[in-house]
């Protein structure tokens, strides 16, 4: 079975059962500082795993591209990837435990016909004053387990947040208990590095975790302790790589259909079979079609951010592709994917490294002991992530100093925090009161914009940190230094004017008659929510646009969060303005 005929069968499955299919979130979220990617199907629904009302009902299903930069060492094995497809279904405060065990079970066991014998389960075991799970376990007892392939596992293996265990959630973040369900592998020896005896949460390759029910039922409280939300939630994520692999009883995610044809083209281009050099392959399999996606999203390598985990991912492709076939040249990892313009991404940050590249491998050869310090200047020199670096001299058996790294790299560029953190940690700043200023001050600028440059003007994109707000929008010229002054001037008189911020939950075509404005979801379809800045439904004002908008000065599509009064700003400054590309303009601002 083909990963997309196991992708349409899911959705209906679950459609059937009374959910709605809803779009995926793009890769790289919209203004969401506290992560740099979409790394799980929850993570654009957490507002309503809180207990916001989603437009699209209490039963939600979906297929969620995800990328996990905090995995890219792990890649180079039959089943780690950064990027994979999370098939997910969703209940929010809606039905729990027995329906979804039952439902899941029969998706796998009735609608794939995956075999009963080699399917095994985990339930939580309780901990952190939460008790064991026994309610799981007598539901998949009733399904026809036997208790031979149910296991109970601790915080570390049977709890999901996306922190990890309860200790490491930060305050407010929402997680629970869950039940995952494995394939085995029963062609697969099980590896006693791992352990003398094999079972289903074991690292050796033979069981492989399909799917992932958890039980969202609990708040991190700011004195450690885990709060039960007023709605209990069920939160299900399958990887559609591995499922497609247990399908076709394939114990390599890279052998699946969604594979194939990567992995041809790197043979063809290094004149390698897979078998002869796996794990490279792998990681080079998967970094270029991370990247792809990525590209696709709007993300170009750059040191920083999410454009940083891009060169990484293309230059540790690269340094693979050399180690298998030393001639070969860089462009050759473009040919990899079919959009041009990926491939003219992929080419020229090739060339940029090819310059170098070479060099620096030769360099390293040279380097009897690595430090810090020399870390630094092959980044600096030869453009080497730090991570491909480390990699490098692991494999000579030579840990590097990363704090040491990190000192060099903040004494030569004045690096901003977010940036730092952005590089070394892969994620950023916490969800915080700052963040909420910039982002009700980007709808200010959104309408600014308009005013002073005309209805033309669109958002194409935004992104905010603790330290900036960085707004993307439809425009075929460099703005005037008098258009930059206007539109700063509009922004702060709005926020001295201290207007009322107000949402509002209206259907789709109500929205757009009250001319609201902004990216949203056609997909979604049912209800929208709206946030309006200004006096409101009380139109006096004399301009025509501004009473279409119901009184509001900005109306724009939106999931928040905002300050309430605009006041709460403060005064903004428009620090650049750029182009990113053919008619999009890149404004970044900051709190002055
Ligand atoms: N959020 C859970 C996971 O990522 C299940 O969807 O595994």
């Amino acid at each position: 079975m083909t990963s997309s005929d196991i992708r349409k069968k899911y959705i209906k499955f679950f459609i059937d059962k009374g959910h709605k299919e809803i779009a995926p979130a793009k890769l790289v979220p919209e203004n969401d500082p506290s992560t740099l990617f979409t790394s799980s199907g929850m993570q654009p629904l957490v507002p309503y795993l809180l207990g916001r009302t989603h437009p699209a009902g209490k039963r939600l299903v979906d297929s969620q591209p995800c990328f996990r930069a905090e995995d890219i060492e792990e890649v180079g094995d039959n089943r780690h990837t950064t990027f994979f497809e999370m098939l997910g279904n969703w209940s929010l405060g809606d039905y729990f435990k027995k329906e979804q065990l039952s439902w899941i079970w029969a998706f796998f066991r009735e609608e794939l016909g995956l075999p009963q014998e080699r399917l095994y389960v985990s339930v939580f075991e309780g901990s952190n004053g939460v008790p064991k799970d026994t309610e799981s376990y007598e539901i998949w007892k009733s399904l026809g387990l036997s208790e031979d392939n149910i296991y109970f596992y601790g915080v570390e293996k049977n709890w999901w947040s996306r922190f990890g265990a309860p200790d490491k959630m930060s305050v407010g973040e929402i997680g629970g208990p869950d039940s995952e369900m494995f394939f085995e592998f029963t062609q697969v020896e099980h590896d006693p590095k791992y352990g003398s005896s094999c079972h289903p949460n074991c690292d050796c390759g033979r069981f492989l975790e399909i799917g992932n029910s958890v039980f969202i039922q609990y708040q991190k409280q700011g004195d450690g302790s885990l709060k039960e939300l007023s709605q209990k939630n069920v939160d299900f994520g399958g990887g559609l790589e591995r499922i497609t692999a247990a399908m076709n009883d394939a114990p390599d995610v890279f052998k699946t259909d969604l594979y194939e044809s990567i992995i041809q083209t790197i043979e063809t281009v290094t004149g390698t079979k897979y078998e002869m050099e796996k794990e490279k392959m792998q990681v080079i399999a998967d970094h270029v079609r991370g990247s792809e996606a990525l590209i696709k999203d709007g993300v170009i390598p750059s040191n920083k951010l999410q454009g940083y985990i891009l060169r990484r991912l293309l230059r540790r492709s690269a340094v693979k592709l050399r180690q298998i076939n030393k001639d070969i040249k860089l462009n050759e990892l473009a040919t990899v994917v079919s959009d041009e313009s990926v491939k003219a991404v992929i080419n020229e940050e090739m060339d940029r490294f090819s310059r170098t590249l070479d060099q620096g491998l030769k360099e390293i050869t040279k380097i009897e002991s690595i430090d810090g310090k020399k870390a630094f200047d092959l980044h600096q020199t030869f453009g080497f992530p730090y991570e491909v670096t480390e990699e490098l001299f692991r494999y000579k058996g030579q840990e590097i100093d990363r704090e040491q790294f990190k000192a060099e790299f903040e004494k030569h560029k004045e690096l901003s925090r977010t940036a730092s953190a952005g590089m070394f940690k892969g994620g950023l700043a916490d969800n915080s009161e700052i963040v909420t200023k910039y982002h009700t001050a980007t709808h200010l600028l959104h309408q600014a914009l308009r005013d002073v440059l005309g209805p033309q003007v669109f958002q194409k994109g935004s992104n905010i940190t603790s330290e900036r707000l960085r707004f993307d929008f439809s425009f075929d010229r460099k703005l005037t230094d008098e258009e930059i002054r206007k539109t700063e001037e509009i922004v702060n008189k709005r926020i001295e004017e201290d207007l009322k911020v107000d949402r509002k939950i209206v259907n789709p075509s109500e929205a757009k008659e009250i001319g609201a404005i902004g990216l949203f979801d056609e997909k979604y379809g049912l209800e929208v929510s709206i946030y309006g800045i200004g006096p409101g439904f009380a139109p006096d004002s004399k301009a025509k646009d501004q009473r279409d908008r119901g009184g509001y000065y900005s109306l724009e599509f939106c999931g928040g969060p905002h300050v309430e009064h605009t006041g709460a700003i403060g005064k903004i400054k428009i620090v650049k303005e750029e182009a990113i590309s053919a008619g999009i303009r890149r404004i970044r601002a900051q709190l002055a």
